[in-house]
């Protein structure tokens, strides 16, 4: 078992900020790990991300798995967490029951659905099962069709009710946590307050007891990330500049040099880099 478990993660809340960011493969997964970041979370969001698709509803079954057990051979300290795809666990219980166990063998130490009051007896089933469960409430992006977009949640009294139900409901069925995505700060405050489970906030301010962003985001490695979304890199640029430097050095024929390559005067000393 990784050392940061469910348990410990509900007893940081009030006590210490949990941090949370996502991974999609094993060299990621990896310096996440090495960072100290708490959860390592293969969130769906990687059909957007690594596959190019302008939002997260055919992120299949399968991507997931096999991006989970990339991430889960990397990680040694913190919890692995894999998301359950659009459709994989809304049709019924027993389908929901039997995905979340295909993440749970890939590697995944909990998973997360979007949603929470209306996956209330999911919830509760897996938990009681062992498989932890963290929530998501505010913007659930597997919405996209019906929210026209993604958008602030949490101005509207309904909205508010809407996601402090689905909270409540989450807590009540045993769930480990609940993130709060792209909701007015005060909404998540609130929600904070209500729950005696962690909230990890995501473009919902800082009264959470935790925070979450996605990998490409934060590294600078997309072109479309959300206004909320710190960039605490420019790694797009540094690749970039690589790539053209590779180009042009093997079009002028610079590359490879003389310290690339073996010929046959060398073969005496051929073991000196090999
Ligand atoms: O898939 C994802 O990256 C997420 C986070 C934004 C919470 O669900
Ligand atoms: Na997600």
């Amino acid at each position: 078992m990784r050392e940061v478990t469910p348990k410990k993660i509900r007893e940081m809340k009030g006590r210490e900020k949990i941090t949370m960011i996502t991974a999609y493969d094993y060299p990621s997964a990896l310096l996440a790990d090495k960072a100290g970041i708490d959860i390592v979370f293969v969130g769906d969001s990687l059909g957007m991300v690594v596959y190019g698709e302008p939002n997260t509803l055919n992120v299949s079954m399968e991507q997931m798995v096999f991006h989970t057990r990339a991430v889960a051979k990397a990680v040694k300290r913190a919890l692995v967490l894999a998301d359950m795809p659009f459709g994989s666990y809304e049709v019924s219980v027993e389908e929901g029951v039997k995905n979340a166990i295909r993440l749970i063998q890939a590697g995944a130490d909990a998973v997360k659905i979007e949603g929470g009051a209306d996956h209330e007896k999911l919830v509760r089933k897996l938990v009681r099962m062992g498989i932890p469960v963290m929530g998501h409430t505010g913007l659930t992006p597997q919405r996209y069709l019906r929210l026209g977009g993604y958008r602030i949640m949490g101005e509207t009294e309904e909205e508010i009710e809407e996601i402090l139900k689905d909270a409540k409901a989450l807590e009540r069925a045993g769930a480990f946590a609940v993130v709060i995505e792209f909701t007015l700060a005060d909404v998540a405050k609130l929600v904070t307050e209500e729950v005696s489970i962690p909230t990890i906030g995501i473009g919902s301010g800082p009264w959470v007891d935790g925070q979450v962003l996605v990998w490409h985001d934060l590294l600078g490695i997309y072109e479309n990330s959300p206004p909320f979304a710190k960039r605490y890199a420019n790694l797009g640029e540094i690749i970039l500049k690589a790539l053209q430097s590779y180009n042009r050095e093997v079009k002028a024929g610079e590359f490879p040099g003389r310290e690339h390559y073996w010929e046959f005067l060398d073969k005496d000393d051929f073991r000196r880099k090999a």
